[in-house]
């Protein structure tokens, strides 16, 4: 049965004693209040890798990963984190084609391909993002839109390696913006992908892969987009910051 995930997803926030204590905070809380049933992902910027991982020491449940990898293994690429090495320091998880990479650092489905294979191949689960603008949200072609994010990027996998990977619907409208997709828009296009997985791959392997929601997730909104039944958890950016906010959407499940 595939897995609940709530992905934290820290962006270029906090310094080294800030991740700390947010870290120790989430950890606490999640052994405190008794939470199991719920994988937890915290993707800090690159340095806090190392020492978020030792603070998350062996927590069943709580996992750390980076938020982007290198599309090459080693070498002359000044300022590049290669997945071996972001492997080798304890990460499990890397968030691939934020909406902000794609933008921001024109990363396209190509290269994008090319970074989850790498993952893969180093033991890492990459976190897919995928998600449309505004503009193609009000044409009404979201759907084949971002069903073609997963197509181009994903659809060389094999059936294997696709049930390792997790996929994190994003409408670019909804993050950071304070305006949420309903549930029932969530829903709606969390089905459209898993029938896509699923006419590729088939029902079984497509009923594996965990679909997370992004976007202005937040714990007054995370019950009810939680409750949907495509909807198998949430990568969240603002809220990730805060260690109350953060478990209250892990425990709306
Ligand atoms: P947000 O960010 O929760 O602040 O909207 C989500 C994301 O970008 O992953």
């Amino acid at each position: 049965m595939r897995k609940k995930i709530i992905a934290g997803n820290w962006k270029m926030n906090l310094t080294l004693d800030e991740g700390q204590k947010l870290t120790s905070e989430i950890v606490n809380m999640y052994k405190d209040e008794k939470i199991s049933d719920v994988t937890v992902v915290l993707n800090p910027p690159f340095p806090h890798i190392f020492p978020v991982k030792k603070l998350i020491g062996d927590t069943p449940g709580v996992f750390v990963g980076a938020q982007n990898c290198s599309d090459k293994d080693s070498g002359a690429y000044t300022g590049e984190v290669s997945a071996n090495i972001i492997a080798s320091f304890g990460a499990e998880y890397v968030i691939i084609g934020h909406s902000e990479r794609r933008e921001y650092f024109k990363e396209d489905n190509e290269l994008l391909s090319v970074k989850v294979k790498k993952a893969l191949e180093n033991g890492l689960i990459p976190i897919f993002c995928c998600g449309e603008s505004l503009e193609i949200r009000e044409a009404g072609t979201h759907e084949p839109n971002v069903k073609f994010q997963l197509t181009d990027s994903l659809f060389d996998l094999s059936a294997e390696d696709i049930q390792k990977v997790v996929i994190a619907y994003e409408p670019i409208w909804a993050i950071g913006t304070g305006k949420t997709a309903t549930a029932d828009q969530a829903q709606e296009m969390h089905f459209a992908l898993r029938r896509h997985l699923g006419a590729k791959y088939g029902k079984d392997v497509a009923a594996e892969i965990s679909i997370l929601y992004g976007g202005s997730m937040k714990p007054d909104n995370a019950v009810e987009l939680l409750s949907k039944p495509d909807v198998d958890g949430g990568l969240i950016g603002g809220a990730s910051l805060k260690s109350r906010d953060f478990i209250d959407i892990v425990k709306s499940y």
